[in-house]
């Protein structure tokens, strides 16, 4: 008879034959911080994470460096926000700041990333350049992307994250870091990101108020092939490491973009795969460390080589 339980008799043999091994520099941080922000401030939607002050996000950089994670990705949360986002373009504005501060914080020893996208900067909540009609404006959003990008370079960014789905978003950044000078900046492309609710927390965290919502830009949740097609564009365009978003609900399309992909696959196990997790824990329905550590392995099998989790820091002493 063939006995497979053989390999799962002891704690040892299970360590020795698993197939799936998480690595803290395989984790990358996401952190907000809060423009006038004294101390941290809790996000009640997301119990554990905060939004930082300019101290507390400089303590958290060190700790994520401390602690062997591949990366931070920084989210600025501004105190005015206008129709076209312009506080991302302030060569002083909160998410630039951040970046000074975490990347002397980081004194090397971890990567520090941004997001590129309007919706944190814009009093409608679009990520990009919202027309009378209602639509939002591709092009226009793009050029923005573009000066935002090249704010974050000057501020001293290893990889900026374009997260809004323009079209063409990837290759127009890429020319506009060259055309400055930043041709070594990376860029991580959020290429299969879909229209999710599980977005919902991040909202909060970002205090952001959305009129309608982003079916025009992200993808339909029912769409796998088009994610690749998409992934396709982004390679095409230069990206440097390729993105699915959310993780847990698209681990099919994960392992599709990994087999593909010629570069690093990252997945961005978002605000509302935290936030479930968090809520059925604190209820005491599941094992909050088991299904930490499930879920993360289950993003890392489906081919995820870099992983985004609220949890990086807690969990990166257990691997
Ligand atoms: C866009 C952006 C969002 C997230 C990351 N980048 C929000 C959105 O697209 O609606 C969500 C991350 C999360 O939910 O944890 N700036």
């Amino acid at each position: 008879m063939d006995r497979p339980r053989r390999l799962r008799t002891t704690p040892a043999m299970r360590a020795l034959v698993s197939e799936t091994r998480i690595h803290p520099r395989d984790l990358v941080l996401p952190l907000f911080i809060k423009e006038g922000a004294r101390e941290p401030i809790a996000i009640s939607s997301m119990p554990g994470v905060v939004q930082h002050s300019e101290a507390s996000l400089a303590d958290a950089v060190r700790a994520a460096a401390d602690a062997g994670l591949g990366g931070v990705m920084l989210f600025g949360v501004p105190l005015v926000r206008d129709e076209a986002g312009s506080g991302a373009i302030e060569p002083d504005g909160i998410l630039n700041r951040a970046i000074r501060i975490a990347k002397e914080a980081a004194e090397g020893r971890t990567v520090v990333m941004a997001d590129v996208c309007l919706d944190e900067f814009t009093s409608h909540g679009h990520c990009g350049i919202v027309t009378p009609d209602g639509t939002v404006d591709n092009d226009a959003t793009n050029a923005l992307y573009c000066a935002m990008a090249v704010e974050q370079a000057k501020a001293g960014v290893d990889v900026v994250a374009p997260s809004g789905m323009m079209d063409g978003q990837v290759a127009e950044i890429r020319s506009a870091l060259d055309a400055a000078g930043y041709e070594h900046v990376s860029i991580l492309a959020y290429s299969a990101k879909y229209a999710s609710a599980f977005f919902g927390p991040f909202r909060e965290a970002v205090e952001s108020q959305l009129d309608g919502d982003r079916r025009t830009y992200q993808m339909d949740p029912a769409n796998a092939r088009e994610g690749l097609r998409e992934t396709d564009f982004d390679l095409l365009e230069g990206a440097d490491m390729v993105m699915v978003k959310p993780a847990m609900s698209y681990l099919d399309v994960l392992r599709d973009v990994s087999q593909r992909s010629s570069v690093p696959v990252a997945a961005y196990q978002v605000s509302g795969e935290y936030a479930m997790i968090e809520a059925a824990a604190a209820n005491g329905w599941i094992d909050r460390t088991g299904a930490i550590m499930e879920s993360l392995t289950s993003i890392k099998r489906a081919g995820a080589d870099i992983v985004l989790t609220y949890w990086a820091l807690e969990v990166a002493p257990r691997l």
